[in-house]
């Protein structure tokens, strides 16, 4: 038995090779942006790689990869159940529809006409995105129907940014007012700067265009909250607001407490993500004015140091294991279970 760990410094494989050398787990490190990946891989039952969304060499390939090492038998973290929706919020909708998963209604057109035929009857406001990006910055709250056809002008033309550069601008102004540090102020440095400059995802990736996506509006949320289930196990983070926006991912504003939770969040993605059988799902949550929980949108990935100040995780039946723990382990964990049920004979 051997795992395969791709290695990126600062991702979940730091903490997945640390737990292989402390428990005596034979692994073995791989590059998988080598054209000699399957060779790499030949005598390896499992591959494990934390690729990112922002990557944009990794998002050319690694799906591809990943089902084709599937359709050899081999097991992959993230395998395509888990990460087939990574970043398109377009499959998202269509996911939680097909599994009547509680989301918050979200409209897709592909057509112009069909498009502004549903502005013209619809009622403001709505939330636009697009179907990639993360800590809000595609996300818009559009006021009224004039507004949004300006979008879908847009959409069906010239098409957006995969990143809106300007959102970035402002999120910079919104850390240094948060942090007021050298760090943040750097960065707005940064920030004034990539208005006028694409960065390399952007140059690579290409416009965004032949699509439409809109959510309904919920109003009064002045936070979301994530729930993470890992193999069974699931921890959470509140996100507050930035100030005066109705957007809270990428904020930097985290409560940790435990009370702080809904555990109707807890029991719908543990649910999800065993009907999924996604290997690890996060979801972020809001409510809607009859204070029921909605998930906004599913990832797979999350940045590492954020959670490491949860106080506790609970398990299938919602029981709470209070104190640290390392989800990255989890992952380990489970894909050791993953090749145990496959080839119980190494076991
Ligand atoms: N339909 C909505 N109604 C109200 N607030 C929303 C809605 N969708 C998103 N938000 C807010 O905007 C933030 C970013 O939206 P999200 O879809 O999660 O995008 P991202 O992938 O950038 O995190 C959420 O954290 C939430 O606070
Ligand atoms: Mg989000």
């Amino acid at each position: 038995m051997k795992l395969a760990i791709h290695h990126t410094p600062g991702s979940f494989s730091d903490r997945w090779i640390d737990y292989c050398r402390n428990n005596a787990i034979p692994y073995t490190l791989v590059d998988c942006y080598r054209n000699d990946i399957m060779e790499q891989l030949k005598d390896c039952d499992a591959l494990m790689w934390h690729w990112h969304h922002g990557d944009y060499k990794a998002v050319r390939f690694a799906r591809q990869l990943t089902y084709s090492l599937e359709a050899a038998g081999k097991l992959v973290f993230p395998d395509s159940k888990t990460v087939w929706h990574f970043d398109d919020k377009v499959g998202q909708k269509y996911l939680a529809e097909a599994l009547n998963a509680p989301m918050v209604p979200s409209f897709v057109f592909y057509d112009k006409t069909q498009a502004l035929d549903w502005i013209n009857t619809t009622t403001f406001p709505k939330v636009f995105k697009l179907r990639g990006g993360a800590g809000a910055s595609n996300v818009r709250l559009v006021k009224d129907a004039a507004a949004a056809r300006k979008l879908a002008g847009k959409a069906f033309g010239r098409g957006f940014a995969a990143r809106d550069r300007f959102n970035r601008f402002i999120d910079a102004v919104w850390r240094l007012k948060r942090d007021k540090n050298g760090a943040a102020f750097l960065g707005l440095f940064r920030g004034i700067g990539r208005i006028f400059i694409p960065t390399m995802y952007e140059k690579m990736h290409g416009r965004e265009k032949g699509y439409l996506y809109f959510q309904e509006f919920m109003p009064e949320n002045n936070f979301d909250t994530r729930i993470i289930a890992i193999n069974g196990k699931a921890f959470a983070i509140r996100r507050y607001n930035r100030e005066g926006d109705f957007r809270a991912s990428g904020s930097g504003l985290i409560g940790y407490e435990r009370k702080l939770f809904d555990e109707r969040c807890v029991r719908i993605t543990l649910d999800l993500a065993e009907k999924m059988q996604a290997q690890s799902l996060a979801l972020d949550f809001i409510y809607d004015p009859q204070q029921q929980p909605l998930i906004v949108e599913m990832s797979y990935g999350f940045a590492t140091p954020v959670y490491d100040k949860c106080t506790g995780y609970w398990d299938m039946d919602l029981n709470w294991h209070e104190g640290p723990f390392v989800p990255q382990h989890f992952m380990v964990d489970a894909m050791l279970g993953q090749i145990a049920k496959q080839k119980p004979a190494y076991t």
